[in-house]
């Protein structure tokens, strides 16, 4: 059985300007002890999911079960195998950290949870903030209790919303050693959105990207990678491309970026550009990474540029 299972999810939102559809028949199962990575530009649709996940919207269609129960129907049970860490930063705060963790374990019956929470406080980076008001917290302290409150009933399926966004370097890492833990010791799954593609890269086992309400790409992180160029050429210019070179280049600024799948590519591309006259410094040439496969995807005309996410059972046709 999945650990979490979308099936044909849609939602739609009434705007002042007409339905708008956030999410069009999104189905896909994350299997128990995944490390699972949900991509996609701003307004894919990856929060809205994450939201009827927890129970804290209603799908306009579709079902949604964790470890088989309906995030509907059965409410409490899927909700208890959840640990979700929302996008926005909510808390109350007139409770101290340490206060915040007891009242969640509350929520979910638990009661002398202080050695958990200590442990939550210590893997987190929190320990000397047990005391301390929420409100005096900063914005990375306060990410930090989010991640804590999330983990306190000690859940199965750990769900993080950009848990690393405005969080500094040294924190990443505290959340990721500690996340990644729990999976592979506890056998967690984790179902992350991130923006920072490299984070993606290097922690999630599959990776689905969603484009405008829909799964554009779902497969093996490493998948995903070797359908990339295998190299990319960098440089810095001045000057501009031949037509040929731009239409095919990333370029930001004065960095230049172009795949290039081999030496000989790599030659070709660096004679065009001298032939053109263009003055290039800094050159380089290195690992296509998932930015370069993510563009690639999201760059793409429809779904069609990348494997389907698993489509709905087709009619047996009679021989
Ligand atoms: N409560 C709402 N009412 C109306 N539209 C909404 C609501 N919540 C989200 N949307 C719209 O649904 C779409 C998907 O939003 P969502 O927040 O799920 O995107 P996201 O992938 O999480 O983006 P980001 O990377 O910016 O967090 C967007 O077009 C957004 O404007
Ligand atoms: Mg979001």
């Amino acid at each position: 059985m999945p650990a979490v299972s979308f099936q044909n999810v849609s939602k739609n939102y009434a705007t002042p300007r007409g339905e708008l559809q956030a999410l069009k028949g999104v189905s896909f199962d994350i299997q128990a002890g995944e490390f699972f990575g949900l991509l996609g530009p701003n307004g894919a649709g990856k929060t809205t999911l994450i939201s009827i996940l927890a129970g804290l919207s209603r799908a306009s269609g579709g079902h949604v079960r964790v470890h088989g129960h309906d995030v509907v129907s059965d409410f409490a049970a899927a909700r208890r195998q959840l640990g979700v860490v929302p996008q926005e930063l909510v808390f109350d705060p007139f409770f101290n950290v340490r206060e915040t963790l007891r009242i969640q374990s509350g929520y979910f019956g638990i009661k002398g949870n202080d050695a958990w929470i200590d442990e939550l406080l210590e893997g987190l980076g929190l320990a000397d903030k047990a005391g301390a008001n929420m409100r005096q917290l900063s914005g990375g302290m306060k990410r930090r209790v989010l991640v804590a409150q999330a983990l306190v009933h000690k859940p199965p399926v750990i769900v993080l919303d950009e848990p690393t966004a405005g969080v500094d370097v040294e924190l990443r890492q505290t959340l990721w050693q500690f996340v990644s833990q729990l999976n592979k010791t506890q056998g967690s799954t984790v179902l992350l959105t991130t923006h920072y593609l490299e984070e993606a890269e290097a922690l999630c086992g599959r990776i689905a990207m969603l484009k405008k309400g829909e799964v554009v790409a779902l497969e093996k992180t490493s998948d995903l990678l070797s359908r990339a160029s295998s190299n990319v050429l960098r440089f810095k210019t001045d000057h501009n491309l031949p037509a040929d070179l731009a239409a095919v280049a990333r370029v930001t600024g004065r960095v230049v970026q172009l795949p290039a799948h081999n030496a000989a590519e790599v030659e070709r591309i660096l004679a065009r550009v001298r032939e053109a006259g263009v003055a290039v410094d800094d050159i380089e040439i290195r690992k296509a990474d998932l930015e370069d496969v993510f563009l690639d995807v999201m760059s793409g005309a429809s779904a069609t540029t990348a494997p389907m996410a698993p489509m709905p059972p087709t009619e047996e046709v009679a021989p």
